[in-house]
């Protein structure tokens, strides 16, 4: 009763190896309902267009209605079946005939089919990403508002900088999350275009309407060239690598939050649900989950190289190199779903150590750059002079143990005059101030900075875009 393919053209079965080498069956599950709507939709249109006989169309739709219900578990799994598009035409041929079931297939070739189905399939997982991502800068504004005044340092080279907020540094992942997220949103308007009715590459000589399916499917527009439309995989390349970017994000999120929660920089403290102990050592508390999402994150990766490095020597149009894209794009989609949830979960978890922020925020002379900067503002010398002037300081200051506290205007003269400048006679509160770790955030003022206000509208502006998608 199932319909044999290779009763025509071939006279010997595939050796069973070589028929499940071959096979799809496997990663066909992902576009299982896929296959259902791009056979529904295409037989529709041939009946709309009376291509085929109205009764037989309908006895086809009806079949596939109940395969929708009854799901992807009815199909027959044999690796003689080959792929998805041949059990589902299966389940059609012994629900319906041959003589019925037969005709499903005029003008559509599994070339077209499958390059529909991937599209149809991936469209919804952009944007249950996409959503994902949305969750997690919502969580991080939340975050954020709650520590506008914390300060704590920041880093270049991971040596201490400048001042900042945890507010500011979690607003920086946000803004790289939302970057993750548009670059989906734009990869979604080249992944909706509908290939269908190329068929096996140059279309059909039968009049089928390709604007109907492309409606029906709910995609943009269709694809305006046959050999594209079954060849054409960068729309997967194209996603592979936004998900390496946003697992870029993610790990070094994940990397973060391992080094702030050391001992040595004591910073945050992962909850409990996401950290693990030792089994020997019982004193320790371990940030596993981070470490396991910062390496499965390279997943991804791999899978784009596997991706582009298949994709580089394919002639056009189908060649059957095209199926071994799939698994690796399904794995990258759930490597990417899973990590993204727990790393969500993980980082928002967190507690922030205020006190240690504080007693960072201020070390190793973090203030220096304000020091410079009153001496430009106030006493109008240029600020490489002031830099030179506020390194020696500093030098001295580490030499002799001076504490950033003690830095007072006759210690800067001090210095000041053994460069042979002329004295600043800077005003001691000034210096105070200029020295002093919140000051020194509120006093970035600047869009795009770490002021509490500017931060308080960086979450606005943040909310606002959250609202609108
Ligand atoms: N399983 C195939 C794939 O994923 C479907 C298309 C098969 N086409 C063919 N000419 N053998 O690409």
């Amino acid at each position: 009763i199932f319909l044999n393919l290779r009763s025509g053209r071939l006279n010997k079965k595939m050796t069973e190896d070589a028929a499940e080498f071959a096979s799809s069956l496997e990663f066909d599950k992902y576009i299982f309902d896929a296959d259902v709507k791009c056979n529904f939709a295409h037989v529709l249109m041939l009946k709309e267009e009376k291509i085929i006989d109205e009764k037989i169309a309908d006895k086809i739709l009806e079949a596939l209605l109940k395969l929708k219900d009854e799901g992807y578990a009815v199909l027959n799994f044999d690796h003689s079946v080959e792929d998805i598009h041949m059990a589902i035409e299966n389940y059609v041929t012994e629900l319906v005939g041959g003589r019925v079931a037969g005709f499903m297939h005029t003008a559509k070739s599994r070339n077209d089919q499958v390059a529909t189905d991937l599209r149809l399939t991936l469209r919804e997982k952009i944007i249950e990403i996409q959503i994902a991502i949305l969750e997690f800068i919502k969580g991080l504004v939340e975050l954020a508002e709650e520590h506008k005044e914390t300060v704590t340092i920041g880093y270049t080279h991971l040596q201490h900088a400048q001042p900042i907020t945890i507010a500011h540094n979690l607003m920086a992942y946000a803004q790289s999350l939302k970057r993750d997220y548009e670059r989906l949103a734009d990869t979604y308007k080249r992944v909706n275009q509908n290939p269908l009715g190329s068929a096996a590459m140059t279309t059909t000589s039968f009049p089928i309407n390709r604007e109907l399916t492309t409606k029906l499917l709910g995609f943009d527009s269709y694809m305006e060239n046959s050999m594209d439309g079954v060849s054409a995989r960068d729309f997967i390349s194209e996603t592979v690598f936004d998900l390496t970017t946003l697992n870029t994000t993610l790990s070094k999120i994940c990397e973060e939050l391992v080094l702030w929660s050391t001992y040595e920089f004591g910073i945050i403290n992962i909850s409990d649900e996401f950290s693990s102990t030792s089994s020997i050592m019982p004193q320790k508390k371990n940030p596993d989950v981070a470490e396991i999402a910062r390496a499965k994150s390279t997943v991804v990766t791999g899978e784009l190289v596997t991706i582009i490095s298949i994709l580089k020597a394919i002639p056009y149009t189908y060649n059957r190199d095209l199926q071994e894209l799939t698994p690796h794009l399904w794995n990258s989609v759930k490597v990417t779903k899973d990590i993204l949830k727990i790393v969500t979960e993980m980082t928002l978890s967190i507690t922030v150590n205020k006190d240690r922020c504080l007693e960072l925020s201020g070390a190793n002379f973090s203030t220096a750059t304000d020091l410079a900067d009153i001496m430009v503002r106030e006493k109008k010398i240029p600020f490489r002079q002031a830099h030179k002037i506020v390194g020696r300081i500093v030098n001295i200051a580490i030499e002799e143990n001076i504490a950033t506290e003690d830095i007072d205007s006759h210690f800067v003269d001090n210095v000041v005059t053994s460069l042979n400048y002329d004295k600043l006679e800077l005003d001691n509160d000034l210096i105070k101030k200029a020295l002093d770790p919140l000051e020194n955030v509120k006093m970035r003022k600047i869009p795009g900075g770490p002021s509490p206000e500017m931060v308080q509208l960086a979450c606005n502006n943040m909310k606002s875009f959250l609202k609108e998608e």
